[in-house]
């Protein structure tokens, strides 16, 4: 919804949108053409539910702003030092468009004309639910939440289908597949100009009902190596990287697109964990090598493939992006048991792991784990996790936060005035915005400790 000042000739429009973060199953990594950010393969992804992670953007445009401005997570930062930010609004006011019509107090109606739009002073600001650049893909739902609030503000209209995801992927690669619900391709596209790199929806949310995902918080610190100079170094030197645009990548994408028609989780899960150890194995092949899984992402991998064992079958899947946190897929019936596994593997001997999810079935099954401090006796599924992972983790608060999710629906606009990050009268930040969690559906935080 856009939402202007009234009582003035020169209005302040303003629009809040909402997106969520994704997290690809096969892989984007390495670009053919950096200035537009097309790649050198087409990806897949899951889009992550917003009640858990998400971005909020308010956009404020007026006559009255001198410059565009940008506010993120509370920091104000330079829009003109950022190309990113710069190539996004710039493709927005290029297809400005339509005039807008604001009503005034009085009632009368106040037409701003859409080359006027054009040179219109942006504000934007933003917040994540979540803690930025820890590998939980915040840059995706950034530019896909900027891109959604500036587009439905500026009423700039698509004209054809997944414009506004090239918009997206010039700010960054990922973001392109935010925009929509469920499981979402990017299509890596032919054309020189990307016009043909576009993200497109292959399965909705409810196709795949059971889906949920554990994230495992490994580190929130700010990553080494950038996505962005990771991948220019391995399309330099990684051999495996090329190999794998040409010969691999094709195939395990018809592979698991079937495999999601079909909620055929052994051949989804399968084919998603190949892929992540892939491209993780291009990093170490670039050179000199990168670095982004740990010691701990690796007991990760270990617990999850015993676990499988354990079960007969693949019903976990893990996968990484550019850092050490997982992300682990699993169908609603296997999320206690599986929870349990990695909280016992996983043990705090300070200040416990904190568990979020929204659904109170999970949260009970933490707080349960909880009760059952070093006792042998009573925690079976404890002496099970040993036996799994041949011991358990013993390094301290080596997970920090596991957070609970489920695929959930692509960038939204917010319609209540209350979202919005900027004040009606001037267009600044509101007081204290990036703390507009609370606005959100509410999720309870259980701490566990187990040591
Ligand atoms: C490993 O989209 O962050 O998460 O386009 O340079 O902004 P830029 O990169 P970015 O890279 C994401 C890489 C990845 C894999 C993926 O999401 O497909």
């Amino acid at each position: 919804m856009t939402s202007v000042t009234k009582g003035s000739s020169a209005p302040i429009l303003r629009s809040t949108s909402y997106a969520p973060t994704n997290i690809a199953c096969i892989k984007y990594w390495g670009k053919r053409d950096a200035s537009l950010n097309l790649p050198i393969n087409s990806s897949v992804s899951i889009t992550l539910d917003m009640d858990d992670l998400r971005t909020v953007t308010t956009v404020a445009a007026s006559s009255l702003f001198e410059q565009d401005r940008l506010w993120l997570n509370g920091n104000e930062e330079n829009p003109a030092e950022n190309k990113r930010v710069q190539r996004v609004l710039r493709e927005i006011r290029k297809r400005v468009n339509e005039d807008i019509v604001v009503e005034s107090d009085a009632g009368e109606t106040i037409t701003v004309r859409a080359d006027d739009l054009k040179t219109f002073g942006v504000h934007i600001i933003s917040y994540n639910t979540f803690p930025t650049a820890a590998g939980l893909a915040s840059s995706a739902s950034g530019y896909a939440c900027m891109v959604h609030a500036l587009s439905t503000l500026f009423k700039v209209q698509e004209t054809y289908e997944g414009e506004l995801t090239t918009i997206a992927r010039q700010g960054s690669g990922s973001a392109c597949r935010s925009l929509y619900s469920g499981f979402v391709k990017w299509d890596m596209g032919s054309k020189e100009d990307g016009t043909d790199s576009i993200a497109v929806q292959v399965a909705k949310k409810e196709d795949w009902k059971d889906m949920e995902a554990i994230i495992c918080v490994v580190s929130d610190k700010k990553k080494d190596v950038g996505s962005t100079g990771g991948m220019a170094s391995s399309v330099k030197t990684s051999p495996l990287l090329k190999h794998r645009a040409e010969c691999i990548v094709s195939q395990r994408l018809k592979e698991i697109e079937t495999a999601y028609a079909n909620q055929d989780f052994e051949t989804f899960g399968r084919i998603t964990m190949q892929d992540s150890n892939q491209f993780h194995a291009t990093c170490l092949d670039t050179f000199p090598p990168i670095f982004y899984m740990n010691d701990v992402s690796r007991a990760i991998v270990q617990l999850v493939h015993k676990y499988n064992e354990a079960c007969g079958k693949i019903v976990a899947a893990y996968t990484f992006d550019a850092g050490p946190n997982a992300v682990i897929f699993v169908e609603k019936p296997n999320v206690p048991t599986l929870l349990r596994a990695l909280l016992s593997s996983f043990p705090s001997n300070t200040d416990g792991r904190i568990v979020s999810s929204s659904d109170d079935a999970i949260l009970n099954v933490a707080e349960a784990e909880s009760s059952k401090i070093n006792d042998d006796s009573e925690n079976t599924f404890l002496n099970w996790s040993k036996n799994i992972l041949g011991a358990r983790y013993l390094n301290t608060d080596s997970v920090k936060r596991f957070i609970h999710t489920r695929v959930g629906d692509g960038a939204s606009s917010a319609n209540d005035a209350i979202s919005h990050l900027a004040d009606e009268a001037t267009g600044m930040p509101k007081e204290k915005y990036w703390l507009g969690q609370s606005l959100l559906k509410k999720k309870r935080d259980v701490v566990v400790k187990l040591g």
